[in-house]
């Protein structure tokens, strides 16, 4: 590692691993951008909060009792798996320190796995356990050389200095990733509350209607004997935008075929997600029904 090159670091790496280095280290990087440039993901006031995406596994997580701890520092949390995301991915496709960058990344996507697609079935609709085995390919495949022997040292050696200069780079590279993506955040417009979203008159009981809440969010509407109520249309699997179905009276999503019945606050009846559709707070206000 101490006559560390960037060209060397491919070419020693065979091409089953130079494919699966390339493919990670892109996608943990655009990871990572995903969520620096994502304005809701550390903001406690919106759906895409880490500690509301975390407090939606805790009913189905096997690991439930960490992720109660990590919810009590879910903006902390969602720092580190931006860092480390950024870290993993910088690492991957720079070389440095590669064979700790896969185990990172394994265990990241073991812990996503546990968490996040956890209640994914099948599991192979579930994307998480894909990345943990690619990780673990890539953590033996650069561990080894094309005999087989073990090459490497899972820890850089902490006595090189140029070595830990190159820790210190890909730390640094990271922070400043994490503040470029949040130059290039949407601004999100503050929700206005008791924006009409249809004329009480003109959406009689029995009516559905398709709308955009006040912060984007594709949403659906419904008045019934019960009153109005509404809810996001973003798929609680892997945010595919879902369709009102007048047949089955269910929202059903195209991509991989959740069904949430809108009758029963959103439930997740089929398919690969148990989580519900998150609710819209709709209200009628005079002759309009509005956001509240
Ligand atoms: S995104 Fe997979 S079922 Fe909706």
């Amino acid at each position: 590692m101490a006559n560390y090159s960037l060209a060397k670091s491919w070419q020693n790496t065979p091409v089953a691993a130079r494919i699966i280095r390339l493919f990670l280290g892109v996608t943990f990087i655009y990871g990572g951008w995903n969520k620096a440039t994502d304005s809701g993901f550390l903001d406690k006031n919106s759906a895409h909060y880490i500690g509301a995406q975390i407090a939606s596994y805790l009913d189905t997580s096997p690991i439930s009792f960490i992720l109660k701890h990590m919810l009590e520092h879910a903006t902390l949390f969602g720092w580190l798996v931006m860092l480390s995301e950024f870290a993993i991915g910088i690492a991957t496709l720079t070389g440095i320190a590669l064979e700790l960058a896969a185990f990172g990344g394994f265990l990241l996507s073991v812990t996503l796995w546990l968490s996040a697609t956890w209640s994914v079935k099948p599991y192979f609709l579930g994307s998480d356990t894909a990345y943990a085995i690619l990780w673990l390919a890539l953590f033996f495949l650069v561990r080894q050389n094309t005999k087989g022997r073990h090459v490497t040292a899972l820890l850089p050696d902490l006595h090189d200095r140029r070595e830990v200069f190159r820790l210190v780079g890909i730390s640094a590279a990271s922070v400043a990733a994490v503040f470029a993506g949040s130059k290039f955040r949407a601004v999100t417009p503050t929700p206005e509350t008791g924006t009409a979203i249809a004329k009480l008159a003109d959406f009689p009981i029995g009516s559905t209607k398709a709308f955009a809440a006040a912060d984007g969010t594709p949403s659906v509407l419904f008045r019934t004997k019960a009153g109005v109520f509404a809810y996001s249309r973003i798929c609680t699997h892997q945010g595919c935008t879902v369709g009102y179905d007048a047949k089955s009276n269910l929202l059903i999503c195209p991509c991989h075929g959740a069904q949430f019945d809108p009758t029963k606050d959103g439930t997740a009846i089929s398919g690969p997600t148990k989580i519900a559709l998150p609710k819209i707070q709709v209200a009628i206000k005079g002759t309009d029904i509005v956001q509240i």
